[in-house]
């Protein structure tokens, strides 16, 4: 039998404060993304809603993508965050949510960052690129030493190098 949802039956949409809960249950799943406070992303579908989205089935919440236009460079849309739950995988729905988020910014940059050994993220997000025909370069990253914890005694050994990706340019209708 077949548990996954019938692409039909997705709905993407821009997130609500009422997201929150379902998505940080998603990411405490995912045991590879960094995980923020539920006031995280309350606060983030509060206030980015606009730049960033889920995914809706009949069954709950099946992914999300947080993410932000960049202040000092409004051709540029930041993905901090994207999750897709188990059930949801392998469909296309993160590549669908990216799209989404690019198309609603209007941006035809897009920059995240990936630790190496992320091999499903990086997958993702050289497809888009190679989607969309566009370049990707890596213009910098966030050293493992600049993100480990202070306080968290069992985070001593630091965290994986965040490599930025810089991908585009993408048509402003991607
Ligand atoms: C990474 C993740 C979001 C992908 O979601 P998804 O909806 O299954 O992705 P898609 O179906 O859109 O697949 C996009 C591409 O990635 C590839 N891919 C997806 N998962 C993969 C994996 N585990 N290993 C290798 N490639 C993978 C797909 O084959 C596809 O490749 P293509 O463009 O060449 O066809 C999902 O696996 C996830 O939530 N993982 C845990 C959290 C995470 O690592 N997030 C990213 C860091 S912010």
């Amino acid at each position: 039998m077949n548990d996954q949802p019938r692409p039909d039956a997705v709905t993407l949409r821009p997130p609500t404060p009422a997201d929150g809960a379902a998505v940080h249950r998603i990411v405490v799943d995912s045991g590879v993304l960094d995980v923020n406070s539920v006031y995280a992303y309350v606060l983030w579908f509060d206030r980015f809603a606009h730049s960033s989205v889920v995914v809706d089935s009949p069954e709950g919440l099946l992914g999300f993508v947080t993410g932000f236009v960049d202040p000092s460079a409004p051709d540029t849309w930041f993905c901090w965050q994207v999750g897709v739950a188990e059930a949801g995988r392998g469909q296309g729905l993160a590549t669908r949510m990216l799209q989404d988020c690019l198309a609603r910014s209007g941006a035809t940059w897009l920059e995240t960052t990936i630790t190496p050994s992320n091999t499903a993220s990086r997958a993702l997000f050289h497809g888009l690129a190679r989607r969309h025909d566009a370049g990707v370069t890596h213009p910098g990253a966030f050293p493992g030493t600049l993100l480990a914890s202070l306080v968290d005694a069992s985070d001593s050994a630091g965290h994986e190098t965040e490599e930025l990706f810089r991908i585009g340019p993408f048509q402003r209708n991607a």
